[in-house]
């Protein structure tokens, strides 16, 4: 059984380890020393981090099963309802892996299911080792987890290693007087803070919102335990507490990152971790990878914590993949993560590429014009410079993963680009990619992200990007028997045609455009996670953007042309006679040359050609 590889150790219960209190006077004493020993040693380390050889690396890349995984994205909440309650579940989840299969991926990647408190979508957890009852029980998830497997997929979860909800029994207990009960110290708990921060809260508090709730870093609490908590996102998200790097002896909650709180948290998570990997998790998305330890101004510390987490991976759970939601794949992967996201944060890659200053999501935007645009008046600048460095530093020892979407930003059916032939074209750049592809659940239908939506459950804007999954024409497409205005969040089906029901019938659909080019991608190791990338085009005429992928004797090229205008590019030839189209959408040519090779491609077009010798 696939599972085998993730059941090898035996079952763990959750930490027994209660974090014994010692006095923090102790701690505060050595602090100094320690600071300064800390310099060096934090300098030490990152040397050893980022100097290891490449070739001694490549040993390491994570499981082999990353090779040629694809994954697909499932929002739980708004996949498949089996219960009429208008929100999705895990049953309907199994009743779907069949479709999911025949999209040819190889992987899923879940939202959180542990019980929740639902001001976050899920990303305030209450119970890490109990899946909210809302999408059923432990026994139904590893009756999916064991389903996926039998037909060939792996199944990953999403990990909040960094907050919980406020109603976790840990801060509940964490919160009383007595700073000595066993989840004391899994919080950061503080009686004054500046006056600045004061005023910060009371500015927050003016307009009590879920968005302004993200502002800030403490909270007023008025706890037995004291005023105010660390928090990591929303309020309703204290922060748990790995340490302080750097911690201040003015402040004398600010545990060094080796005092027994934070240790004893690194136990839980490793804890949490054995315990679905023992139930055949084969993996995590790691979220806020990069938030755990507190003033880490050079990310020395949690780039040490994982990788001690990927050490004890690699001994106890080496098929287990590891994930991480950090978006600078520079720090994340040489920090231990086998695939970080380039998404819309982080190192200014995505962004560039499909994100503009009139896109909903792209309010924040520094472009009046993303790549991914009909006017052809964006660049590939930016994207190149970044990707490449990061492809560069980082193709030997782990993957890079440009997602399709996520729950977090808009999908690429928005705005403008909104026409199947445009969607074509960016979901062909997703799927010839190296690294490892994430489709977004809805995306191989071309969804469309929802503008304006209600906010839900701590969405926000993200609640256009959260609706339910399309199956057929209906008030409810499919998804569930409930009246529609129960739905989970509503759906827009554009009169049936972005449905699975639909596009199943239709060769030309975009579901079956994603069909082939997975068929393809999973055909060729060249086009596949682990083939090199070159940009052949120029980033000074960014239109069309060419790329070579190639690996031992195989070469392919990928020419893609997301505006409305024809164009043509040529480059030094790639010395190769014949030229075979292996996928087209639209319409183009290869010609080549003795000096130059030349492509041509039309409006909205996307096409693989593959070089013959
Ligand atoms: C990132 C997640 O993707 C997002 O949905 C969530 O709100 C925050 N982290 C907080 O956990």
């Amino acid at each position: 059984m696939e599972r085998k590889n993730c059941r090898t150790t035996k079952m763990q219960v959750p930490n027994t380890n209660v974090p014994y209190k010692e006095s923090t006077l102790l701690y505060f004493c050595i602090v100094k020393l320690k600071m300064n020993i800390m310099k060096i040693s934090n300098f030490l380390v990152s040397i050893a981090i980022m100097s290891a050889a490449p070739a001694a690396l490549s040993a390491q890349k994570g499981p082999e099963w990353l090779n040629k995984a694809i994954f697909y994205q499932i929002y739980p909440s708004s996949y498949m309802d089996t219960d009429g309650n208008g929100i999705g579940d895990i049953p309907g989840i199994i009743s779907r892996l069949d479709y999911i299969r025949s999209l040819g991926v190889t992987a899923l990647w879940l939202n959180p299911v542990f019980e929740s408190g639902w001001f976050d979508g899920g990303y305030d957890v209450i119970d890490y080792y109990k899946v909210d009852p809302r999408f059923g029980t432990n026994t139904d998830i590893v009756k999916l987890i064991d389903e996926a497997h039998v037909r060939g997929m792996k199944v990953c979860f999403d990990l909040v290693p960094g907050h919980t909800s406020t109603e976790c029994a840990w801060f509940k207990e964490s919160s009383q007087k007595d700073p000595n009960l066993r989840y004391s110290d899994y919080y950061i708990w503080m009686d004054d803070i500046s006056e600045a921060e004061k005023n910060e809260i009371k500015e927050r508090h003016k307009e009590p919102n879920p968005e302004s709730s993200r502002r800030g870093r403490y909270v007023e609490a008025n706890a037995p335990r004291a005023k105010y908590y660390e928090k990591n996102f929303f309020e309703c998200q204290p922060a748990l507490n790995y340490g302080f790097a750097h911690p201040d002896p003015a402040h004398p909650w600010e545990q060094p990152v080796d005092a027994p709180g934070p240790q004893a948290l690194r136990r839980e998570l490793r804890n949490i971790m054995s315990f679905w990997f023992d139930h055949g998790v084969d993996g995590f998305r790691v979220d806020m990878a990069n938030s755990l330890i507190k003033n880490d101004y050079d990310g020395v510390e949690i780039r040490r914590l994982w990788a001690e987490m990927r050490k004890w991976r690699d001994e106890a759970y080496p098929q287990c993949a590891l994930i991480s939601e950090w978006s600078i794949p520079t720090e994340a992967i040489p920090a231990g993560f086998d695939i970080d996201f380039m998404i819309h944060f982080g190192v200014d890659a995505y962004r560039p590429l499909f994100f503009a200053k009139d896109s909903p999501m792209g309010h924040d935007a520094n472009y009046d014009y993303c790549y991914f645009d009909e006017t052809g008046k964006g660049s590939i600048e930016t994207f190149v410079k970044n990707y490449t460095e990061a492809y560069n530093a980082t193709h030997d020892r782990g993957y890079i993963a440009i997602p399709t979407a996520n729950h977090d930003f808009q999908r690429p059916n928005v705005g403008r680009r909104n026409t199947v032939e445009q969607l074509k074209v960016a979901m062909t750049f997703f799927l010839t990619m190296p690294g490892v592809p994430f489709i977004y659940y809805g995306d191989e239908i071309a969804m469309k992200y929802q503008p304006g939506l209600p906010s839900k459950e701590g969405s926000n804007d993200r609640a256009g990007t959260r609706t339910p999954m399309q199956w057929t024409s209906g008030a409810t497409a499919g998804f569930s028997t409930c009246e529609p205005e129960r739905l989970y969040f509503p759906v827009d089906t554009d009169h049936g045609k972005l449905t699975v029901e639909t596009q199943e019938k239709d060769p030309n659909s975009m579901l079956n455009y994603v069909r082939s080019l997975i068929k393809l991608r999973q055909s060729s190791a060249a086009l596949g996670n682990n083939g090199g990338w070159k940009l052949l085009s120029s980033v000074e005429q960014p239109y069309p953007m060419i790329y070579k992928r190639a690996l031992g004797a195989e070469t392919y090229v990928v020419a893609l042309n997301p505006s409305a205008k024809k164009v043509a590019a040529s480059f030094g030839t790639l010395g190769f006679d014949k030229v075979k189209t292996v996928s087209s959408s639209g319409k183009g040519s290869y010609k080549p040359g003795k000096k130059q090779d030349a492509v041509s491609l039309g409006g909205f077009s996307a096409i693989v050609f593959k070089m013959v010798e």
